[in-house]
């Protein structure tokens, strides 16, 4: 019998699933497109139909339709297989009941969330009082149960008492359901309106718990914390339903909270993201997750729209998301709101045609920023030349184009009465001091990337390795992959039972496996001198002597050198 992830490929072509993500052109018998993994203007990724597979020449991801929807949508390999089964109309059941034995970690948390939201969903409809305010709120039923949106009343252990005989305390405890104190376990969750957060597959991965009835002293959000499949940063709440919009409407709306979201697709807007877990505008969130949050948005579509609260928060949040949005290459809007009113409000309280207006209002992020400075500064024109000096052409300088620049420099200088050259000669000095934030943000881009690459395909091998391993007769020789991974499985110990899964479907009755595991290694290695190249880089950033930036000038050469084999070498391979 066929493997699933045969028959799926059998249904799926390369060609279909990858343009349904982005626009392909032919070129020869290949098809190319610019790469959704980096940042490029000029197309070098590559698609073989022959071959099912894709490779990027800029920034060497590659793969077939399972890594590309796995890298994509920010989906774990489980995840890329349900989406994809459920678009080929390929059952998974045998598979999951074979597997139901030996159900992984990760797989009964899953399993744990979903019998949660369950739970929950089935006390709200009880619960008159809290229906009552949603609809209050201006939430209609629909969106009550797309969202699928959960009450839990304020007790100690409702919901422990009704999963603990389906799950061991450690697993809800894991899955951050409950607590544990000398007197035993009690719920996370109390007398809260429960919103499951989805990944973008579909799957109920975390959950944000808005409180009911105020004490004054409970945090109005509480959000579970980082479980085994819920990771902070790489979670945007409503994606799995906004993602096809975004592509089709080719700009994305970010807001601020559930509440933001959920009246905003209600309102026809189904292109509408929020930052969920913690809000954008917390100082203490890290770069990361603002550019892996972005990240995912931009591969969907580039253009970008921020709605966030008009309150002092909402505009740092907009302000730095704003800004890194900017350099990597988006095109930013903002929504201006009204003082002290969120979209939330604005939607349930003026109505669906006030959001339309709203959106059709917003401004380019420079012009919106401008015309708040303007009305800061009441005439005062001394001070609004200060301020556009430190707030705004920080910003302009963010813009990759020069002719985009050339256009906001001269905007501000009409309406600001400063001479263009002035502006100029203010920009040239920012760029000098802002050069290291930029530098920052690159790599914090960069870093992110190849970390999640190196990961990746560090996974792969140690999935095809224990696989092999527990085969009667191994056809790869497992102990040489071991040994070349070093000490990696440490890290992926809790993951076993799914790396193996991973790989047996993956692989079984493949005959290229041998060589799918040189490539692999190949591709390992070009990782491991790109993070090379980066520390060598600071490096020479920060060193001020003549002979040490020689040297490690030449070092850098060396490694590109070595980058630029590989490269050919897999070249001549094709
Ligand atoms: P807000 O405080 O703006 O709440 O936080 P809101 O969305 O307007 O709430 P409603 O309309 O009164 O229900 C915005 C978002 O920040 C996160 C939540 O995701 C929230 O939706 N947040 C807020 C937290 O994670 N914790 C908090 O204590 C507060
Ligand atoms: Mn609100």
């Amino acid at each position: 019998m066929n493997s699933p992830v045969e028959k799926i490929k059998e249904r799926l072509s390369i060609e279909e699933v990858v343009s349904s993500y982005i626009k392909l052109e032919k070129s020869g018998a290949n098809l190319k497109a610019r790469c959704p993994f980096h940042n490029e203007k000029t197309p070098s990724f590559f698609i073989s139909t022959d071959r099912g597979t894709y490779y990027c020449f800029g920034c060497g991801a590659s793969g077939d339709i399972f890594t590309f929807v796995e890298e994509f949508e920010g989906l774990d390999f489980k995840g890329a297989l349900k989406l994809l089964a459920d678009r080929a109309g390929v059952q998974l059941e045998v598979y999951t009941r074979e597997m139901k034995e030996a159900e992984s970690e990760k797989e009964k948390l899953y399993r744990v969330m979903e019998e949660a939201t369950l739970f929950f969903e089935n006390n709200l409809i009880k619960n008159e009082e809290v229906l009552r305010y949603l609809k209050s709120r201006g939430l209609n039923e629909k969106s009550v149960k797309d969202f699928r949106i959960g009450f839990i009343k304020n007790d100690w252990r409702l919901l422990y008492e009704s999963l603990k005989n389906k799950f061991s305390d450690g697993e809800l405890e894991k899955a951050g359901l409950i607590k544990k104190t000398e007197k035993g376990y009690y719920d996370r969750f109390r007398g809260r309106i429960m919103f499951p957060i989805n990944d973008s597959s579909g799957r109920v991965i975390a959950f944000s718990g808005r409180i009911f009835e105020d004490d004054g002293k409970s945090a109005k959000y509480l959000n579970s914390p980082e479980t085994p499949i819920f990771s902070k940063n790489a979670v945007l709440y409503g994606i799995d339903k906004a993602k096809d919009s975004i592509r089709k409407n080719n700009f994305s709306i970010l807001v601020e909270g559930q509440m933001d979201l959920i009246l905003s697709h209600q309102a026809g807007y189904h292109n509408t993201v929020a930052t969920s877990g913690t809000a954008l505008s917390d100082s203490t969130i890290s770069k990361e997750k603002v550019v892996s949050n972005l990240g995912l948005i931009r591969r969907l579509s580039g253009n970008l729209v921020l709605a966030f609260d008009a309150d002092k928060a909402g505009a740092n949040a907009t302000i730095r998301a704003g800004k890194i949005a900017l350099s990597l290459g988006m095109d930013v809007k903002v929504i201006e709101m009204p003082e002290g009113v969120d979209p939330a409000d604005l939607i349930g309280k003026s109505g669906t045609e006030a959001w339309k207006e709203a959106i059709k209002n917003s401004k380019h992020i420079i012009e919106f920023l401008l015309n708040k400075v303007l009305k800061n500064s009441n005439g005062d024109m001394r001070k609004a030349g200060r301020e556009i000096k430190t707030v705004i052409l920080p910003f302009v300088n963010a813009l990759e184009s020069s002719i985009e620049k050339m256009h906001f420099i001269k905007k501000i200088s009409d309406v600001s009465s400063i001479p263009q050259d002035a502006l100029q000669d203010d920009l040239k000095k920012i760029e000098q001091e802002l050069k290291y934030e930029n530098v920052e943000i690159k790599e914090a881009k960069e870093s992110l990337e190849t970390m999640r690459k190196k990961d990746y395909i560090e996974r792969k091998l140690l999935g095809i390795a224990l696989w092999q391993k527990t085969l009667p007769t191994p056809i790869t020789d497992f102990e040489t992959i071991f040994g070349k991974l070093g000490n990696v499985y440490e890290k992926y110990k809790d993951a076993k039972e799914d790396l193996i899964f991973e790989a047996e479907v993956f692989y079984a009755n493949n005959d290229k496996l041998e060589k799918s595991v040189q490539e692999m290694f190949l591709n390992l290695e070009e990782e491991n001198i790109n993070e090379e190249l980066s520390k060598k880089m600071l490096e020479l950033r920060g060193t001020k002597e003549e002979e040490t930036g020689k040297r490690i000038l030449q070092e850098i050469n060396e490694l590109n050198k070595k980058k630029e084999n590989i490269k050919n070498g897999r070249l001549n391979n094709k």
